[in-house]
């Protein structure tokens, strides 16, 4: 199928590769340029795991384009996709603007029936006003469908995400785009609901806004066996066990980041309002996820006392693992907290250094964990790379000044730790 991506972001570049993967004809669009260009050279704006790969082969193959030209992506595509930015605004609430750009554009272009589909994480309602919008920018009074179907991908497993999807959801407001719909996603062999646009729209902010009541549960909890001495990890495991709870999202932590979560659960908020219901819920798991970071500082200094001029070696910069993404990162924030009290930051990411340099000038980014450790009164994860798993610390414990080790993601086992000689201390346990 001529299928048309538009933003060519996370979401959209990973979409239309895997669209392109399972045999559609995709042709990508972006107004940026740059972007294009890179695209067209064979360069991938992003790093995530496994879409270098299949974007060559599928340009290679024909079946994945690139271009600037919106008007061309509307000519191209019987379905075309929104997969534009839908930023936070300083209030919480989404901005839309791109989106609505791109409802303009595409209404400007349309000369026969298309689906409209909406990607993009977006409040309630926003299938309505996209449809309003092309109607009152298509002159020629064109037909067309406009569909909310969210993705759930996560940066670092994303094309995995999207080549095995748990589930589809499809919104329409009738049944005439269903059919194609189904079509498109047939060779991914995954179960499809179909709903309305508006609980479509809603199931996407409900199922990330869950996914972060579930971080801040276990962060809770994890403050509570800090108190009463008990292992956040064996209770966890405990209650997680129960298939009702499950262990997915249960990691006690620094809490969670990123470019998803804060601002899908500020962006929830702030639409329950618009609606007249406040969600009170959703501002306590806000207020449990900034508080953890706060509670680690605060055991650093317990632990060192004065962080004035003290050297401190920080692993990992990256919001989570697998990826190159800074921001909202709660490692960073740890980071500029721990500097505001004086202390020297040298800090290591396997992917992020590129994208941390510009938010923490006055870091010292090092080539690897040891360097990163040389002379440091203390070490800290706060990214939970696999690779921080198996570092020689036996050879980290000799070049640091002292043997203080925070671990802000549970990673390595305090036994284990403590027998090397380390002092050991991480979250809830
Ligand atoms: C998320 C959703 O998972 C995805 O479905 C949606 O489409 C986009 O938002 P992503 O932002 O890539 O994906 O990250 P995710 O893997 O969900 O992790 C989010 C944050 O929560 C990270 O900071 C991570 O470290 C943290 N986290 C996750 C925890 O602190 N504990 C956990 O148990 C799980």
């Amino acid at each position: 199928m001529k299928l048309t991506i538009i933003g060519t972001g996370y979401v959209g570049l990973v979409t239309g590769t895997c669209f392109a993967e399972k045999g559609h004809d995709v042709l990508c669009v972006d107004n940026d340029p740059a972007k294009i260009a890179m695209l067209q050279a064979g360069h991938i704006p992003i790093y995530e795991p496994g879409l270098e790969s299949l974007v060559h082969s599928n340009v290679a193959a024909r079946r994945l384009r690139f271009t600037t030209d919106t008007a061309e992506g509307v000519r191209h595509g019987h379905v075309i996709f929104i997969g534009v930015p839908t930023p936070p605004r300083p209030d919480g609430s989404v901005d839309m603007r791109f989106v609505e750009r791109v409802a303009r554009d595409v209404a400007g272009a349309m000369t026969e029936y298309r689906i409209i589909v909406d990607k993009s994480t977006v409040p309630v309602k926003t299938g309505l006003k996209v449809a309003e919008s092309i109607k009152r920018y298509n002159k020629a009074g064109v037909d067309f469908d406009v569909v909310s179907n969210p993705e759930f991908m996560r940066e670092g497993c994303a094309v995995e995400d999207q080549m095995k999807p748990e589930r589809i959801v499809v919104g329409v407001a009738s049944q005439r785009p269903v059919a194609t719909m189904r079509e498109v996603y047939a060779p991914f062999n995954a179960p499809i609901i179909v709903t309305d646009i508006n609980s479509a729209e809603l199931i996407k902010h409900a199922s990330n806004s869950f996914l972060a009541l579930k971080i801040s549960y276990a962060n809770a909890l994890s403050a509570l066996c800090e108190a009463s001495h008990a292992n956040i990890q064996q209770v966890v495991d405990g209650i997680g066990m129960d298939k009702r709870i499950g262990r997915a999202f249960l990691n006690a932590g620094l809490g969670y980041g990123g470019s998803c979560f804060p601002k899908d659960i500020s962006a929830f908020v702030a639409i329950a309002q618009e609606l007249g219901y406040d969600f009170r819920l959703l501002k306590e798991v806000q207020r449990i996820n900034s508080d953890q970071l706060q509670r680690f500082v605060k055991r650093i200094q317990d632990t060192l006392w004065v962080l004035q001029d003290k050297v401190i070696a920080v692993l990992g910069l990256a919001f989570k693992s697998n990826t190159d993404d800074v921001r909202c990162s709660p490692a960073v924030d740890l980071v500029l907290a721990l500097q505001k009290e004086g202390a020297h930051i040298r800090a290591y990411d396997p992917q992020a250094m590129e994208k941390a340099r510009p938010l923490l000038p006055n870091v010292t980014l090092c080539p690897d964990p040891c360097e990163a450790a040389r002379g440091a009164d203390a070490m800290i994860i706060a990214t939970e790379w696999d690779e921080f798993k198996n570092l020689d610390f036996g050879k980290i414990k000799s070049v640091m000044a002292h043997p203080t080790l925070f671990d802000g993601r549970n990673l390595l086992d305090p036994v284990t730790m403590k027998n090397l000689g380390f002092t050991y201390i991480s979250v809830g346990r």
